[in-house]
């Protein structure tokens, strides 16, 4: 019946568009109108119309279009009739009885959704009359007086069993019942009063079996039939919700997931239809899932994804697939080899394009500073595209990213109000140390962070690393020594007994040594080396501490100022003392060069000589006396071989000085 009706209106339109190529264009446009829920500009452009010309093709197409908005979307009846009265008015003008049966039929129907049953039957009666026996439009007006007859007999019966059987199930079922005939648009054709009917069936009998349907049916109709669709949307929500384990909860998730789809909202829709997927892995509409997911997945350019959901459509649901159910991907007017066809093709265009439409998908996710989606599709395309330039780009940043996408996760955890503020405080200095690595090696942000621990933090130990490692970054990236003195002068300050404050006084000896401020540099190597040593053990039984390398410094700043007496003191006792050091070397060369500005040549000959024992084979020593050394006047050497040679001319040179002299 239903399908008939719908024939006659395609005709109808086509009729329309024979007769008159202009109204196609208005076509267009109201029909743009009506989706953009412009009704009133809809109605008052087909008046327009309809006023202007004198084709009473024209006039009836736009009064059936006027009487089909006030029906289907803003349910304004007494106009819908209205609407419809013009087209029969013109009649007497000579209206193609087509057009004619066709709005009887509409008026009847209005008139059953307003109730008016009594009128509805007249008016089929009326076209009953009108058309020839032998046309179907006669049947139809018998078929539609017997339903709404037969409806209104069952409707008596059912609230009869309703009364009789009240606060039983029974009584239950008879109002679903009546509810099913309000709904039924063949039966009484009101969705209003079905949605009425289930709602005090759910609000009576909440533990209904059929209240997750009474739910779904209320969503549906206001979904199919009144173009409600935030309130359908809404109610399926509540079915999802209510009735999480029943069939209806799979079908409402479906069609909230369609409702986002066709109003082009396709990111809305694709985590209902992934939830639909995993929540109700046996729905039966699974292959309809599929084949939208990956159309929402194509229009966000998604194309791993979307050439993901069609294989598996194509593969695993269309060879099963009875042609019955295309309808259901909108394809209903095609074979089965035609979708193959279509969808193959559709999967071939998407893999050519596949790189470059992800790296562009990449680029847009980092700049939107989505990183965990960035890494995942830069990962993707490396693995899925290997040796196209777009993967090449893509590997190039994987290590940011990985870094981006660990500092976003640390960032999303600190949202958590119940962390505990020592992992607050931990994350936030990892957060610091993490923008202070390659390749990110952002300083400015990495302060940033650190700068959060010491003011969140604190009391914590935290708090103490974080300025030491500002410190450091101020001193060593950022040539901000004064910055660096700040740092450092506040983690000794908030906490004397910690690691990191040992460390600090290290450091401001450097940086003191660095500015020429010795007797500073002297004090805070001095305090250093006042903490608990704490020995890292190196190859070849060294051992090295920010204790050894202060004493040593501390011969280097007496060296540096010129106080050679003091300096070959310090470095004596240094050799005496620190026998495990790993710069035992360093140390006979500075004492060697003393003792050479003082003329002592066998004694610097002697230094040398010691020096050129220990280092053969020892990269640990060899290591460190260049990076102590390396400034003395006339070694300047990267190498060992150089430094070897180096120290071999000099004491050649003392010891032929030194023979020459006691000639
Ligand atoms: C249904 O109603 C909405 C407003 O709720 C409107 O935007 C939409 O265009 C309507 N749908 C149709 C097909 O007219
Ligand atoms: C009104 O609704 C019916 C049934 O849903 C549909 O076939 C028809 O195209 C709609 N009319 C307009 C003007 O949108
Ligand atoms: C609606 O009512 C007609 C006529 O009684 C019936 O043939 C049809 O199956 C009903 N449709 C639904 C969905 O109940
Ligand atoms: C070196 O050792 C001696 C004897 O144990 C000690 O008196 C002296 O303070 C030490 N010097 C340094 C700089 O550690
Ligand atoms: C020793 O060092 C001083 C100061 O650097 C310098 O003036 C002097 O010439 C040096 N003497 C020798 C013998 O190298």
């Amino acid at each position: 019946m239903e399908t008939r009706s719908r024939l006659i209106l395609l005709s109808h339109v086509l009729l329309i568009f024979l007769l008159c190529p202009l109204a196609y264009a208005h076509f267009e446009e109201v029909h743009t109108l009506i989706q953009a829920g412009h009704y009133t500009e809809a109605t008052n452009k087909l008046e327009a119309l309809a006023e202007s010309t004198n084709d009473i093709a024209v006039q009836s197409w736009c009064y059936y279009q006027i009487g089909e908005i006030y029906y289907n979307y803003t349910h304004q009846y007494t106009r819908a009739i209205e609407a419809y009265d013009k087209i029969l008015k013109l009649e007497k003008n000579g209206l193609a009885a087509e057009e004619l049966f066709l709005a009887i039929i509409k008026k009847g129907d209005v008139h059953s959704r307003m109730g008016n049953y009594h009128e509805a039957i007249q008016i089929y009666d009326r076209l009953i009359k009108l058309a020839p026996a032998s046309h179907f439009v006669h049947k139809t007006g018998l078929q539609k007086i017997r339903d709404i007859n037969r409806a209104l007999s069952d409707l008596r019966e059912q609230q009869r069993i309703a009364i009789q059987y009240k606060g039983t199930p029974l009584a239950a079922i008879a109002q679903f019942q009546i509810a099913e005939l309000y709904r039924n648009h063949s039966q009484l054709n009101q969705p209003e009063k079905a949605i009425e009917e289930y709602a005090s069936l759910l609000e009576a009998h909440p533990d209904a079996i059929m209240a997750p349907e009474a739910r779904w049916r209320i969503a549906h109709l206001r979904h199919t039939v009144l173009n409600q669709s935030a309130l359908a949307m809404a109610t399926y929500r509540k079915v999802t919700e209510d009735y999480p384990s029943s069939n209806f909860a799979a079908d409402a998730l479906f069609q909230m997931a369609n409702i986002h789809r066709t109003t082009k909202k396709y990111s809305l829709a694709i985590p209902i239809f992934e939830k639909l997927k995993q929540r109700h892995p046996n729905f039966w509409n699974m292959h309809a899932v599929l084949y939208w997911t990956g159309v929402c997945y194509e229009q966000t350019l998604n194309y791993p994804k979307a050439i993901a959901s069609f294989e598996t459509f194509l593969h695993a649901y269309l060879p099963q697939l009875d042609p019955g159910y295309l309808g259901q991907i909108s394809m209903h007017d095609k074979s089965v080899s035609e979708v193959k066809a279509e969808i193959r093709r559709k999967i071939e265009e998407l893999a050519e394009q596949m790189a470059e439409v992800e790296l562009g998908r990449l680029n847009k996710a980092r700049a939107d500073r989505d990183f965990s989606e960035a890494l995942s599709i830069a990962q993707h395309l490396i693995a899925t595209a290997p040796h196209t330039p777009q993967a090449e780009q893509a590997a190039e940043q994987l290590p940011t990213l990985q870094q981006l996408t660990a500092i976003e996760n640390l960032r999303e955890k600190l949202q958590d109000q119940n962390l505990v503020p020592i992992e607050v405080a931990r994350a936030r200095l990892q957060i610091g140390s993490i923008y202070e690595r390659k390749p990110l090696q952002d300083h400015p942000k990495a302060i940033e962070a650190y700068q959060e621990v010491s003011k969140h933090h604190a009391d914590l130990t935290h708090s103490a690393e974080a300025l030491y490692r500002s410190g450091l970054i101020y001193a060593e990236q950022l040539s901000a020594p004064n910055e660096a003195i700040q740092a450092y002068k506040k983690v000794i300050e908030t906490h004397p007994n910690t690691l990191q404050a040992m460390m600090a006084n290290f450091q401001l000896g450097e940086l003191y040594r660095k500015l020429h401020r010795y007797n500073e540099a002297l004090q805070a190597y001095e305090t250093t080396i006042g903490y608990p040593e704490r020995d890292r053990y190196l190859a070849g039984g060294y051992k090295d501490s920010f204790a050894d390398r202060a004493q040593f410094r501390i011969g280097r700043v007496h060296y540096d100022d010129r106080r050679y007496n003091e300096a070959r003191f310090a470095f004596e006792e240094f050799i005496q003392n620190r026998t495990q050091s790993p710069r035992l070397a360093a140390a006979y060369v500075y004492l060697a060069t003393i003792c050479e500005n003082q003329s002592e040549n066998a004694q610097a000959a002697y230094y040398y000589k010691r020096a050129e024992n220990l280092l053969p084979d020892n990269p640990i020593q060899m290591t460190m006396l260049i990076e102590e050394a390396s400034a003395l006047g006339s070694l300047q050497a990267t190498d060992s071989d150089a430094v070897m040679r180096f120290l071999k001319e000099n004491r050649k040179r003392l010891e032929t000085a030194k023979t020459g002299s006691n000639q």
